[in-house]
């Protein structure tokens, strides 16, 4: 059944009705992870790109399919790739971070074996450890919805995937160096879409003389733009000149379809705008992705901006870009955080509409609050917390720990309240309740926008607001249509509430998705297990490699990897890339 030489293709096979999963179709991917050479900036650098690309390929599947990717480490470093948003239902053991699987190291390859059970949506993955995501690694994953279950709205006249992110033209490894030796990291270099530098809108941009990336539309037609913040650190405010978004999904819920002039999208969040091409097209409209709550200095030197080719357009793209939001507070941000709300009628993996789980009517039976707090010395290092611990991941990942009852790797112990005590690193698990109704509240003490993510779940937000919470902030809560989703912001000074019930047993990552705060220890787990025995997990993959106390079990790889390397597949043009993945036109400024 395996399929060796279908690098770039993707094999749909039905599996015969002796299986259980009969109706579930299979899809099988081949994918080298690898360094690549690109310039971005204007400047040489080594990239993490996949099967030649960056961005990586889309996976772009349905609901209940079944995922077979067979992943290839070309790196110099041990590497994993986590699904960011994919819940893994039963299944922690594909999540691809430290706590649940062991890196797999340079050379070797290993298959991820995944359904996207009962999800719709767009979300995206990335490399989750060694700060890997600085250098790339992502790209999109798309959830269609099954043919039975309707879009809440006409189908689109396109798809487009956007990657917004901050750049530094520092190699990752320079960075986590960096990072671990208190060197603040400052403000990037750039802002990147979909792996290019910006469109010379300013004299200053125009002397780079750096390729930009261009979508190419046809007048009156309307397109959904699935956009991701890929970057590791800054908030950005994405608009396009002269057109509206209209919001239709976040990570997998549909949301109340609204339009917006602009949108902060926090790192490590998705949304999916429809766009519709109104404008005369008499010339090109400016992408723009600019940084929020930065020094104003910075963030000039900072924006990215790529071009909206109308088929039709006379000339390029003029004036100044379009305005972000005035309000340099927190307000204007957290007053439209508040008005995405979900569509409680609307379809989405299931038939019965995304509103029949009536969140608000359920009793919550545990409370975290959970208060981040900026970098400090511990032991001599600069580490960061949450609740006072700062996370060590441990050698043997907890999740194989657990099943083969290793004691002393972890504790059950994490903190519901912050501790009146010191700081400390320790590795201390959430004791999650099966079944249980979880509200956490995220409580940021650190100066700048934090993004949480957990993984396994969608949770509902329910409140956010300046100042500390206190039990009467549970007054302001939406108990109605709060947004599900996997990643929420934080604002500095501010706090944020989320309820989430936990049916999907296993051992999940809760993090901080700002890269240099989860690389200093701002991550947890959650483990959630059934005390009966029966099948709400699966049972450990029989591929699993093994690693810390559990490394006796590891054979070596028989074979190492062969890895295909077509020319062009190291190197890595601009030209290449998108035409390749995105059918977006690229123009370079050497005219
Ligand atoms: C995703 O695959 C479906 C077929 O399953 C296809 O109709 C759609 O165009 C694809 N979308 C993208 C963005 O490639
Ligand atoms: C590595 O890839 C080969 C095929 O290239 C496959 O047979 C093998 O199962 C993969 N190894 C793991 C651990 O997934
Ligand atoms: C959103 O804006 C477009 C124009 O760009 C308009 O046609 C549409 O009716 C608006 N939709 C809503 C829900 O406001
Ligand atoms: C803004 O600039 C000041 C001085 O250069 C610096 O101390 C501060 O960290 C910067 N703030 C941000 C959010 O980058
Ligand atoms: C909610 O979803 C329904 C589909 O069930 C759709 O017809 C309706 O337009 C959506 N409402 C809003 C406000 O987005
Ligand atoms: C771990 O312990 C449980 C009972 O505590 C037992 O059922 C299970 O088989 C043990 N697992 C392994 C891998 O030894
Ligand atoms: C974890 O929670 C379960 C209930 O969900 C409880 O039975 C168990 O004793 C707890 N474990 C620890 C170590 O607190």
């Amino acid at each position: 059944m395996w399929c060796t030489s279908c690098l770039f293709q993707l094999v749909v096979v039905f599996l015969s009705a002796t299986c259980c999963l009969a109706a579930d179709p299979y899809v099988f991917f081949d994918w080298t992870v690898s360094y690549l050479t690109a310039s971005p900036l204007g400047t040489r650098q080594q990239v993490i790109g996949i099967n030649g690309l960056f961005p990586g390929p889309i996976l772009n599947v349905t609901t209940n399919w079944n995922v077979v990717m067979n992943v290839k480490n070309d790196l110099d470093e041990p590497l994993l790739l986590t699904w960011n948003g994919i819940q893994h239902r039963k299944n922690s053991w594909q999540d691809g971070v430290l706590g649940t699987n062991c890196p797999i190291p340079s050379g070797w390859n290993w298959t991820y074996e995944f359904q996207v059970k009962d999800q719709i949506g767009s979300f995206f993955y990335f490399p989750s450890t060694n700060f890997q995501r600085a250098a790339g690694g992502y790209g999109g994953i798309i959830i269609n919805n099954r043919d039975i279950i309707p879009l809440p709205f006409a189908l689109p006249d396109g798809d487009v995937t956007l990657f917004i992110s901050d750049w530094f033209t520092k190699s990752h490894k320079k960075l986590r160096k960096d990072v671990e030796s208190k060197i603040d990291f400052g403000a990037p270099d750039g802002i990147l879409i979909n792996g290019f530098g910006p469109f010379p809108y300013s004299r200053e941009v125009a002397s780079n003389g750096i390729p930009y990336g261009t979508i190419s539309v046809e007048p009156g037609r309307t397109y959904r733009f699935r956009v991701h913040n890929s970057g590791i650190a800054t908030s950005l405010n994405f608009r396009i000149q002269n057109h509206n978004l209209l919001l239709v999904e976040t990570e997998g819920s549909y949301t109340i379809q609204q339009n917006y002039t602009n949108m902060d999208i926090h790192v490590g969040q998705s949304f999916s705008f429809l766009v519709t091409m109104d404008q005369s097209g008499s010339n090109d409209y400016y992408i723009v992705a600019s940084p929020r709550f930065a020094n104003s200095s910075s963030s000039v030197k900072a924006t990215g901006v790529a071009i909206l080719h109308y088929s039709n357009s006379q000339g390029p793209a003029s004036g100044p870009l379009p305005d972000p939001p005035v309000e340099l507070d927190t307000y204007f941000s957290m007053n439209q955080a508040r008005s995405i709300r979900l569509n409680l009628s609307a379809g989405a993996a299931r038939p019965n509409p995304q509103g029949s789980f009536k969140y608000g009517q359920i009793t919550v039976t545990d409370v975290y609050v959970i208060v981040n707090r900026s970098p400090e010395l511990i032991d001599g290092r600069l580490r960061t917390t949450l609740n006072g611990i700062s996370y060590l991941p441990p050698s043997t990942p907890l999740k194989l720990a657990q099943h083969y009852n290793i004691s002393g790797v972890y504790k059950l112990d994490f903190p519901k309240r912050p501790m009146n005590r010191h700081p400390k690193v320790d590795t201390s698990v959430i004791n999650g309740t099966f079944k249980g109704f979880m509200e956490i509240i995220f409580q940021n003490s650190d100066t700048t926008v934090k993004s949480y993510h957990l993984d396994g779940y969608a949770f509902f937000v329910v409140g956010m607001d300046v100042g500390l919470w206190t039990e009467n902030s549970r007054s302001t809560y939406n108990k109605g249509d709060g947004v599900a989703r996997s990643t929420t912001q934080v604002f500095p000074g501010a706090w944020t509430a989320i309820l989430v019930y936990l049916d999907n047993a296993g051992m999940w990552n809760l993090r901080i998705d700002n890269l240099a705060s989860w690389y200093l220890g701002q991550e947890a787990y959650l483990s959630v297990v059934n005390p009966d025995i029966d099948i709400s997990e699966n049972s450990i993959p029989e591929n699993a490699i093994y690693c810390g106390r559990l490394s006796p079990l590891q054979k070596d790889q028989a074979q190492r990897v062969k890895f295909s390397s077509s020319p062009q597949s190291m190197i890595v043009t601009s030209r290449g890339i998108l035409v390749a993945l995105f059918a977006i036109l690229v123009s370079s400024l050497a005219r």
